[in-house]
């Protein structure tokens, strides 16, 4: 579905990413493990198109987006919810999630996303600031995905959150994958919820994969040793 090779990401004098190649495939859930600072967003800025590639290819399908913008990535089907949710705090949830929309949207998908988070259904005529970091976070990938995505991008999606609203998320993201037929990518930190969620799992460190494995040989340990280190 997605498909990098040879990326090379960096800022000013200081490459992030070096060399990294990997792929999603469809309906695939691919979560990304590493700590602070070892180039999870910097790699997924590239992916939507914030960031230049200094070299290597990004494919979707077979179609290359490379070179193309963050709003045409989008239009290609490359949806980002960035780390931190940056939701409009001074809009409502109902006029956050038409900000991803076209124009209007049909009733089966306000349906949709008010059975994946019921929350936000209450809240809809409430401003976006005046959520909790759970909510917002809910309320961004709302807004992803009624861009109607073929890849779901997600940088780190359980920071700062508590962890029942964890749970609800690992499950509506289960569900959009199932519903939708889509593929998801999310960078994370927290290993019970990469146990949760995952297909298949890269970790990452200083800008490298050093560590691939697929649902049925993941080993939690191991995965938490290498976040230590
Ligand atoms: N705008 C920037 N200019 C220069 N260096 C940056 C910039 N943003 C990030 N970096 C550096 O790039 C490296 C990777 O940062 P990045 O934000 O991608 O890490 P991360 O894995 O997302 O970390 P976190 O878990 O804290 O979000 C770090 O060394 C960081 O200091
Ligand atoms: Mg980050």
């Amino acid at each position: 579905m997605l498909s990098v090779a040879n990326l090379n990401v960096g800022y000013g004098l200081s490459q992030v990413i070096h060399d990294v190649s990997f792929k999603v495939n469809p309906e695939e859930i691919l979560v990304i493990m590493g700590r602070n600072g070892m180039g999870k967003t910097t790699l997924l800025k590239s992916l939507i198109g914030i960031l230049p590639a200094r070299e290597g290819c990004i494919r979707l399908g077979d179609r290359e987006v490379t070179a193309m913008a963050p709003h045409e990535r989008v239009r290609e089907g490359i949806a980002f919810v960035p780390q931190g949710r940056l939701i409009f705090p001074s809009l409502t949830v109902e006029e956050n999630i038409l900000t991803g929309a076209k124009g209007r949207l049909d009733k089966s998908v306000w349906d949709e996303i008010y059975a994946l988070f019921p929350v936000l259904s209450e809240m809809r005529k409430r401003k976006g600031g005046n959520l909790s970091g759970g909510q917002q976070q809910q309320l961004a990938i709302a807004r992803a995905l009624v861009t109607n995505p073929k890849v779901l991008v997600l940088d780190e999606p359980t920071e700062g959150i508590q962890p029942s609203i964890i749970k609800d998320i690992a499950r509506a993201l289960k569900e959009i994958r199932r519903a939708r037929k889509i593929a998801v990518i999310v960078s994370e930190q927290v290993v019970s919820f990469m146990m949760d969620l995952c297909d298949r799992a890269l970790v990452i460190e200083r800008g490298r994969f050093v560590h691939e494995a697929p649902r049925e040989h993941l080993d939690a340990d191991k995965v938490k040793s290498l976040l230590s280190v």
